[in-house]
């Protein structure tokens, strides 16, 4: 079953607000990536531009977010009042974008999405500027979760299929090393960045009932009320009690090989 982001996008952005580590992720990537005016920032599944707006306060370039659903869009163009941002509607098979133009192509949170990985990486070769002797080449940029993230998270003493079903959505930087590769992406590095956050249970239990992850949304549905009601419980018996998340990252960076 496909998640449905149609559904989630009006609480998207309040049930997954930005933290200090997502700024911090931001400011460093535009930093490594040290755009001008002239160049195009892509940011591929920008869903509701929940990082794509402050993307294009940190950086002169243009900056683009292209997403397969049209409901998520909608979201992002109606926080953008200054048109700041080109939204359009398109796949990360297929990008709405010529040849070798982009300084910077993003995917944060949506390789676990795709099932064609590999694919996606390629088309987004196709769009990167060439790098050559006298110009630096275009970089992808991708965020996603280590296995380790996948094994260690905080929701999985009570969904335990949580980790079944992102296994295979979140694999080792290795593999994704080798998809880059495959793709024709050359110097591919790896950034592993660690971020822990304390959650009140009542927006714990907000969160699992928007299904702020997709993963929830996959569950057997009555895995997912079980869980739930075990929260909920928690909620009822203590509003006090607070819950751990440790989250892991995998930052990769790649460039068109020669
Ligand atoms: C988990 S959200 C992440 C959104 C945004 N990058 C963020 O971090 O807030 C994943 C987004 O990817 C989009 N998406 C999934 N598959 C896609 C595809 N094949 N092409 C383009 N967008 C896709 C979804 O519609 C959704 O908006």
């Amino acid at each position: 079953m496909s998640p449905s982001f149609a559904r989630i996008a009006p609480t998207y952005d309040a049930l997954r607000p930005l933290s200090a580590g997502d700024r911090a992720g931001l400011e460093a990537m535009l930093r490594e990536a040290a755009l001008g005016g002239a160049d195009l920032v892509v940011e591929v599944g920008c869903g509701t531009g929940r990082l794509t707006l402050p993307l294009a306060g940190l950086t002169p370039a243009r900056v683009m977010g292209v997403d397969a659903e049209t409901r998520m869009l909608e979201v992002a163009r109606a926080k953008d009042v200054a048109g700041r941002v080109e939204w359009v509607r398109g796949s990360a098979y297929r990008l709405p974008v010529a040849d070798g133009i982009a300084g910077l192509v993003v995917m944060a949170m949506v390789i676990h999405l795709l099932r064609q990985r590999t694919r996606a990486f390629g088309e987004a070769r196709r769009v990167l500027r060439p790098g050559g002797p006298d110009a630096r080449g275009g970089r992808l940029c991708i965020w996603t979760f280590t296995p380790r993230h996948v094994e260690d998270f905080y929701l999985n003493a009570f969904f335990p299929g949580i980790a079944v079903i992102d296994r295979p959505r979140f694999p080792a930087v290795e593999v994704l090393t080798a998809e880059l590769r495959r793709a024709g992406l050359a110097q591919v590095r790896v950034e592993v960045r660690e971020e822990v956050r304390r959650m009140a249970i009542a927006d714990v239990v907000d969160r699992v009932r928007g299904r702020y992850i997709s993963t929830l949304g996959m569950l057997p549905p009555l895995e997912y009320r079980l869980g739930l009601q075990r929260l909920e419980e928690m909620l009822a018996q203590d509003r006090t009690i607070m819950l751990s998340q440790r989250s892991e990252w995998a930052i990769l960076t790649a460039e068109p090989s020669p």
